[in-house]
């Protein structure tokens, strides 16, 4: 029998006609705030982390609503069910399992009968021996240099994750080996990578689920290219990360060693997997990544086993819902008060947008009310000198601040006005949200502050691998929180496809004029035709 759909049962008319009320003058954060025990009310620990939504706009009546909401839809017993190994991804038959690549417990967790975990363990263990040998300088390239550089090829969800926590983690890393990334087709990519590395210390790591993504396959391409330009056996300085069976996956084509991830793993969740494991190991260290895993599996923990009411991610899921639905913000940024989460916003635009951007529920109704939001960020205090002046007096967005108590590096300590540096991007942390919820009344209109403008602040201790992954979990979780409400499938994409299908036409529209200059591009649309004769013209 299908769930009916969220916005058909009464609690959804309740919670619209209680966030009706919060347009009324009295609910304007400046006064919210104000409130009695308002922090300690609407605040959260747990997982490793805090997670503060006092400057959401959302009343106590309000949360009570949402939190009848969570019951209805059975957000705890679908996070279960997905964890345990159900085939929740329904459109593709599959289990949605990344919780289980950094489960670190005895116990099994099976799909079709059968127990995924020593798969999933033997190829951590292969990681690991892999990567040690690298480090160690028993695995070099073939002229026997020791590697130096290392190429990751892959797009999607074969990379986004990877550059985050790579990115994140830098100040960790092996100062031996410089990582780059190669996932556009733009073949200024490649010219730039090209320029920097050297081909006899260079590993490549093609990492693809299916294999067949195009612009994988034509950078694989281009760097068997610059291989063999360069006298070197590709085999010998590529590594493959794919699914069993892939086309990538044929022994016939010799490479230096393979390694599996699961099709219970969708590409956005797989920087667990060996997406993540197999460069951030060579990058950081075995050790590092398996800490940023551990990090990860407590909050997996935590928002599997946490009440309604202290589990973080799924708090942050219904305020998430909350803002989308019934407060009418289609937006929401991701600000982290520390530069190494840079890649954060981008990791999770992909997620969250590729994840929750669907029209249709798990059971094929279409959806008639808003899932998704449009996601975007750019670390503070950056993003404060770039679009907070929108933020603060245009449209509003609501915001999650992310603040890192102790820096990475923490010896570089001159004052200016009296405070460190990372003191005064605390300054700015501090009082950004405080600006966005109170405003500022002033007769010059111009200088106006309407404040009302929601945020949460998420706190971290420190970057440490487990915190980059308790992060990570907790994004990931209320990504599929949000999705178990609205009952819409988070683990297909089919949006992707129309645009890749066209592609392949435009692309043998190309490929035939390649072959015989003659060929004319009339069979196309007026306006296809327009561009493909403007790019071969090779001038407007
Ligand atoms: O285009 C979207 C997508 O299918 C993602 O979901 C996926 O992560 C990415 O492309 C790359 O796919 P693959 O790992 O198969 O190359």
């Amino acid at each position: 029998m299908s769930d009916p759909k969220v916005n058909e049962i009464p609690i959804w008319k309740r919670l619209a006609e209680s966030a009706e009320k919060m347009n009324r003058p009295e609910k304007h954060l400046k006064h919210l705030i104000k409130e009695k025990n308002r922090l300690e009310m609407f605040s959260l620990k747990g997982g490793g982390m805090f997670y503060d939504f006092s400057r959401q706009r959302v009343d106590p009546a309000g949360l009570e609503l949402l939190f009848e909401l969570a019951d209805k839809r059975n957000l705890l017993g679908q996070f279960t069910d997905m964890t345990n190994g159900q085939k929740i991804n329904t459109t593709e038959n599959r289990a949605a399992l990344h919780t289980a690549l950094r489960n670190f417990s005895e116990s099994p967790v099976q799909v079709d009968g059968r127990d995924v975990m020593p798969d999933i363990r033997a190829v951590r263990d292969a990681i690991q021996l892999f990567a040690e040998n690298v480090q160690a300088r028993k695995i070099t390239g073939s002229t026997g240099q020791a590697f130096k550089h290392v190429v990751v090829i892959g797009i999607g969800g074969s990379y986004l994750g990877t550059e985050f926590v790579a990115q994140a983690l830098q100040a960790l890393a092996d100062k031996r080996i410089e990582l780059h990334f190669l996932s556009n087709v733009d073949i200024n990519d490649f010219g730039r990578i090209a320029n920097r590395i050297d081909p006899e210390t260079t590993l490549w790591i093609v990492i693809s689920k299916s294999f067949t993504t195009a612009e994988t396959t034509a950078n694989t391409r281009q760097a068997y290219a610059y291989m063999q330009e360069n006298g070197l056996d590709p085999a010998a300085h590529t590594l493959t990360v794919t699914s069993k069976g892939s086309p990538g996956d044929d022994p016939s084509n010799p490479v230096l060693d393979s390694f599996h991830m699961f099709d219970f793993v969708g590409g956005r969740y797989s920087v667990s997997s060996a997406v993540g494991g197999v460069p951030l190991s060579l990058f950081l260290g075995y050790d590092i990544f398996e800490r940023f895993l551990k990090g990860a599996e407590e909050m997996d923990l935590h928002a599997r086993t946490a009440p309604l009411r202290k589990n973080l991610p799924l708090v942050a899921a219904l305020i998430s819902i909350w803002n989308n639905n019934f407060l009418g913000y289609s937006t929401q940024a991701i600000i982290p008060y520390a530069s190494p989460l840079s890649k954060l916003a981008p990791h999770i635009q992909q997620l969250n947008m590729e994840r929750n951007g669907k029209s249709v529920t798990k059971d094929g109704d279409l959806l008639d009310i808003p899932a998704g939001v449009i996601i975007f960020g750019e670390p503070g205090t950056n993003a404060q000198h770039s679009f907070f002046q929108l933020a603060h007096q245009g449209r509003p967005f609501p915001i999650d601040f992310i603040g890192v108590i102790n820096p990475q590096y923490d010896k570089f300590q001159s004052k200016s006005k009296g405070v460190s540096n990372h003191q005064e991007l605390w300054s700015n942390l501090i009082s950004q949200p405080k600006a966005l919820a109170l405003g500022k009344d002033d007769a010059d209109r111009a200088r106006y502050f309407p404040g009302n403008r929601p945020s949460a602040t998420i706190l971290l201790t420190d970057l440490s691998p487990e915190n980059v992954g308790r992060l990570l979990s907790f994004y990931e979780a209320r990504t599929v929180f949000e999705a178990f409400i609205w009952g819409t499938n988070p683990f297909d994409q089919f949006g992707v496809e129309l645009g890749k299908t066209l592609a392949t036409e435009i692309r043998q529209e190309i490929a035939a004029r390649n072959e015989d200059a003659g060929h004319s591009f009339n069979d196309s649309d007026p306006i296809g035709k327009f561009y493909l004769d403007t790019f071969f013209a090779g001038k407007i």
